[in-house]
C-alpha cells in the first residue's frame, strides 16, 4: 500500500471508530508503526532487579531487534545492539546471562560490558579497534524499571520521572524485586492488544475474576464519593492521591507519555488476587491497603497495575505484523522471599487468567478482521482511551508522511 493510500485512510478516518483493515494487516502500515513509534518511544525492557551484579545481562527482543540489557563494570545499565560490528551476526543467543565479555560466535570478536570492541583476531597491523562497539541505546530508569529508546535523539526521560516522581514515591519499586515474568504470544496485531488494554468495555462480560475486585469494570461504581473515601485513605496510606495525565498527543514529547490514576477496589478488596486478600508484604514506605489501585502508564506501550503489596507491568510489543508479545513482570518488595513472604500462584494468578482470556479475545478480534467483510464499528463510551490512542496513532502517520 503506498503513502498516498494510507494518508486516504487516515483522512477518511471516522472519529470514534476503530480502524479500517489494512492497519492490522498491511506489511508497509506495519513497517511504519516500527521505526516512527517503536524505534522512536521509550520502551520498557526489563527492571534492575533482574542484573543485580555487575555482567549479568537478559535480552529485549521485538520485531527484528534484539537488544542486550547489561550491568556494566561500572555498575550502570547498558543497552548494546546485539548486533556484531563484524558482519552482523548476533551476539548473545540466550535469553539472559552472565558475562565478563561478549564474544561473538562467529569470527570470534570480543567485546566489553560497554559494547567497546576488545579483541579480534587477524585483523591486520593497521586495523583500529578503538573506534567499534557495539551500538549503544539510550537508556532511561524509572525507579529501578529499565527503558530503552533507540533514537538518536529521544524525547528526555526525565520528562517522565519528574511526571510520575510523586506518584510512585511510596511503591518504592527501585527496591522492589521481580518476582515472575511471562511473556504471552499473542497472534494479532500490535494495536489490537494495545486496543484490548486500554478500555475496559469488555471487562465485565470476559474478565469475571477481575470484574469481582475492580471498580473500573463499572463505571456507575466509581461514585465521588467511594473516590473521594478511598483518596483521603490513600493520603494516610503513604500513597499519592494526584492523578497525572500526559497521554497520547497531550504528552511532553512523542513516545514520553505517562498517566497516573489511583481508583477504588470494590466488596473489600484490598489487592489484585483472587480473593481481594494481600498476596505479598507491602511495597515500599506504604503504611497499610487503603482499598484503592493505581493504573499507570509510562510510554505509549507499557502499563501497570500498582496495588499496595504487588505491582504488575504489561508491555506490548510488535514481532510482525499479525503477532504480538504481551510481556508481564510481577514486582514485589526487594526482601520478600518466594515460599515465605508469597506464593508465586497466588500472586500471579489474577493477571495471568485475565491474560489468557485478553489473548483469546484479542486474537479472535484479528480473526474477524481479516475478513473481507470487517468494517469499522463504532466506540462506546467506555473506549473512550481506546481512541484517544488511535487518535495518537494516526496522527503518528500523518506526522511521518
Ligand atoms: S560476525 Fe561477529 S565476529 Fe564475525
Ligand atoms: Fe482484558
Amino acid at each position: 500500500m503506498d503513502k498516498a493510500e494510507i494518508l486516504r485512510l487516515v483522512e477518511t478516518q471516522q472519529k470514534r471508530y476503530s480502524l479500517p483493515q489494512a492497519f492490522y494487516r498491511d506489511p508497509d502500515i506495519y513497517r511504519h508503526d516500527v521505526e516512527e513509534i517503536f524505534l522512536k518511544s521509550w520502551l520498557y525492557a526489563g527492571h534492575q532487579s533482574e542484573i543485580p551484579n555487575v555482567g549479568d545481562w537478559f535480552l529485549f527482543e521485538f520485531d527484528e531487534e534484539s537488544v542486550i540489557i547489561v550491568r556494566s563494570a561500572q555498575n550502570e545499565v547498558n543497552a548494546l545492539l546485539n548486533v556484531c560490528r563484524h558482519r552482523g551476526s548476533r551476539v548473545c543467543l540466550e535469553s539472559s546471562g552472565c558475562s565478563k565479555r561478549f564474544t561473538c560466535r562467529y569470527h570470534g570478536w570480543t567485546y566489553d560490558l560497554a559494547g567497546q570492541l576488545r579483541a579480534a583476531a587477524h585483523m591486520g597491523e593497521s586495523f583500529d579497534k578503538s573506534g567499534i562497539s557495539l551500538m549503544n541505546l539510550h537508556v532511561g530508569l524509572l525507579d529501578g524499571m529499565i527503558f530503552v529508546n533507540f533514537a538518536e535523539d529521544p524525547a528526555p526521560f526525565s520528562l517522565v520521572r519528574e511526571g510520575l516522581a510523586d506518584c510512585l514515591e511510596a511503591y518504592g519499586l527501585k527496591n522492589a524485586r521481580v518476582a515472575h515474568r511471562q511473556s504471552y504470544p499473542i497472534a494479532s496485531n500490535w494495536k489490537l492488544a494495545v486496543e484490548n488494554y486500554t478500555e475496559c468495555y469488555h471487562c465485565a462480560p470476559a474478565h469475571p475474576e477481575y470484574s469481582r475486585g475492580h471498580s473500573l469494570a463499572y463505571p456507575e461504581a466509581r461514585s465521588q464519593q467511594i473516590s473521594r473515601e478511598v483518596m483521603a485513605r490513600a493520603g494516610v496510606c503513604g500513597l499519592s492521591d494526584k492523578a497525572v495525565s500526559q497521554m497520547y498527543g497531550s504528552a511532553p514529547a512523542f513516545g514520553a507519555d505517562y498517566f497516573f490514576e489511583r481508583y477504588p477496589l470494590l466488596r473489600n478488596h484490598l489487592t489484585g488476587s483472587e480473593d481481594g486478600q494481600p498476596v505479598a508484604p507491602l511495597l515500599g514506605s506504604i503504611r497499610d491497603f487503603d482499598g484503592g489501585t493505581t493504573d499507570v502508564q509510562v510510554g505509549p506501550v507499557t502499563f501497570g497495575l500498582l496495588y499496595c503489596d504487588h505491582a504488575v507491568i504489561y508491555r506490548f510489543t510488535p514481532l510482525g505484523v499479525n503477532s504480538a508479545d504481551c510481556d508481564i513482570t510481577w514486582l514485589v518488595r526487594g526482601d520478600a522471599e518466594e515460599g515465605k513472604d508469597y506464593d508465586k500462584d497466588r500472586l500471579t494468578w489474577l493477571w495471568d487468567v485475565t491474560t489468557q482470556a485478553d489473548k483469546a479475545i484479542i486474537e479472535r478480534n484479528q480473526q474477524g478482521v481479516n475478513s473481507r467483510y470487517y468494517s469499522p464499528g463504532p466506540l462506546s463510551e467506555m473506549e473512550e482511551f481506546t481512541w484517544t490512542f488511535l487518535s495518537w496513532y494516526l496522527q503518528s502517520i500523518k506526522s511521518a508522511a
